[in-house]
């Protein structure tokens, strides 16, 4: 019983929860995930499985990524990368759905995989069945030679080392480097995107391993903003673009992790449903950062706060006119907005831990719920 506490004491590298750990692991696992395969200089990212089978790839009618849980956030992210830097239409399925509503497959449909472990009944059921009729499965896995990574036609490991805490935190930002890189090189090889751009953005993506140091820095904010909203018994995570799917992430890491009932919605979304629940108690989290839609993320805070509801934003360091509105702020350093999921989602993680531990709950093992789900 005391060597397993010792033993676990030091996998856990000093840090006092696996989920920590992992957290913190991120700016190291998402180099190891970049490395070998981007390379700015080159103006290259290598990656054997997208190389090996990159007709398939550009010529895909249809991408459809299929997956559970966070790993389908990834999916989510995936389909808005590829819709725009490739153009090639992507439906993004949970994986228990996909398999037992007789979907459509035609040959020349690219699957895409996303499992951290590998094992995942429901995944793995819904790619065997669609590589039975002609669907080409490219797999997008941490857990190397597991069921998915065998069962796939390619794939691209994620690298992000094990993951022991329940919630996925690292194999997240993994899944979303390996993602971002994949359409990165298919946009590149199919022409749809312009030199200048793709250089911005392999650079951009070389610089998300630093940004993310910055941000785990100095976490005393997001620890400070944990217990001012730890007895809350409801969050809103709105976002909209990119910043709709890490909202997504955000509230499923709070249910996980605090046992806080969450929802995720597009921002603009909101006000067909979820705005009736917001009065001066409920804590509403923007994705807010500087993009595209920052105008739009404007009013939607502005809409939020004439009903009173609390409002806590991820914003972009430098930006004043958000933080001036919100009643709380996590920054993330500026980044490309193609790029910002792998930044913005890291305040999310930390919040859901800290109220996790502010609870005294089990932030590793939270109740009921499975590192990885071999039953359907
Ligand atoms: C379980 C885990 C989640 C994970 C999901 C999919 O529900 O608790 O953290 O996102 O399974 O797992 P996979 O290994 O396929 O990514």
């Amino acid at each position: 019983q005391k060597l397993d506490m010792e033993l676990a004491a030091i996998e856990k590298g000093g840090y006092d929860h696996f989920m920590l750990k992992e957290i913190y692991d991120q700016p190291q696992s998402i180099l190891d995930c970049l490395r070998g395969r981007l390379n700015p200089a080159a103006g290259t990212i290598t990656m054997n499985g997208v190389d090996n089978h990159l007709n398939a790839l550009i010529n895909a009618q249809r991408i459809v990524m299929v997956a559970c849980g966070t790993s389908w956030h990834a999916g989510l992210l995936a389909e808005y990368w590829i819709e725009d830097l490739c153009r090639i239409p992507v439906e993004v399925e949970y994986a228990s759905e996909f398999r037992y509503r007789n979907p459509v497959i035609n040959r020349g449909d690219v699957i895409v995989a996303i499992s951290q472990s590998g094992e995942t009944a429901d995944t793995l059921v819904a790619l065997e069945n669609a590589k039975e009729k002609g669907a080409f499965i490219f797999g997008v896995v941490n857990a190397v030679g597991s069921s998915i990574a065998r069962l796939s036609n390619a794939g691209a490991y994620t690298h992000a080392g094990p993951e022991i805490g329940v919630a996925s935190t690292k194999a997240f930002t993994g899944q979303l480097a390996v993602l971002v890189m994949m359409a990165l090189k298919i946009a590149y090889a199919k022409g749809t995107i312009d030199e200048k751009k793709y250089q911005h953005l392999l650079t951009e993506l070389h610089d998300v391993p630093e940004k993310v140091s910055q941000i785990l820095k100095d976490t005393s904010n997001i620890q400070a903003i944990a217990e001012k909203y730890k007895d809350a018994t409801d969050f809103l995570y709105l976002g909209r673009g990119y910043n709709f799917p890490v909202a997504l992430e955000g509230a499923l890491k709070l249910k996980e992790i605090s046992y806080i009932h969450a929802e995720g919605y597009p921002a603009a979304e909101m006000k067909h449903g979820p705005i009736a629940l917001v009065d001066d108690k409920l804590p509403v989290v923007f994705v807010a950062t500087k993009d595209k839609y920052y105008e739009k993320i404007v009013s939607n805070v502005q809409e939020i706060k004439a009903r009173k509801g609390k409002v806590i934003a991820v914003a972009t360091e430098g930006d004043e006119i958000i933080p001036g509105m919100a009643d709380d702020v996590m920054f993330v350093p500026d980044a490309d907005e193609t790029m910002a999921p792998l930044l913005s989602v890291i305040p999310l993680q930390l919040l859901s831990y800290y109220i996790g531990i502010a609870k005294g709950l089990d932030v590793d093992k939270p109740r009921n719920l499975a590192k990885s789900v071999t039953v359907e």
